[in-house]
């Protein structure tokens, strides 16, 4: 049987549909020179808040570092539980136990339906996209 190569990702064909808009938008940063916050940033928030239907919307440097802040926003700290998929990128547990919490890939996840609020049990180690749930302890 003959083998065929399937990429995880395809990056190009999405750049490639608004490649000339990414273009120009790369050429006027380099243009202003402006390479830390600035306006480009400050247009990016604002256009993601919009978008998310949100007050407020950060630029980070990273993804990991984007890791870093979610967590610190739910205020994790050393003796909580995090329940993370363990099909993803290194960034997600390295951030959890940057923050000193525990990581379970197996737990279930009592969680509520965001459209009827019908409360569920989600397997950990099955969620299908990039998700963080925490679990406070249970002293909280
Ligand atoms: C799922 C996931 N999370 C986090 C990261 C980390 O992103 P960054 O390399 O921008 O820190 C990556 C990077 O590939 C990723 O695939």
């Amino acid at each position: 049987m003959a083998e065929m190569a399937i990429p995880l990702v395809d990056l190009k064909a999405p750049y490639n549909s608004i490649k000339d808009e990414i273009d120009d938008a790369i050429q006027g940063v380099i243009q202003n020179s402006q390479f830390i916050l600035g306006e480009e940033v400050a247009a990016f928030e604002s256009e993601l808040a919009t978008y998310c239907h949100t007050k407020y919307a950060i630029g980070v440097a990273s993804g990991t570092d984007a890791l870093h802040l979610a967590l610190l926003a739910c205020e994790i700290k050393p003796g909580d539980e995090v329940i993370t998929t363990p099909f993803t990128f290194i960034s997600t547990t390295e951030m959890i136990c940057e923050c000193g919490a525990k990581l379970d890939f197996t737990g279930n996840v009592e969680t509520e339906c965001p459209r009827c609020g019908e409360r569920y049990i989600k397997q950990g180690n099955l969620v299908s996209k990039i998700e963080i749930v925490a679990k406070k302890k249970a002293a909280e």
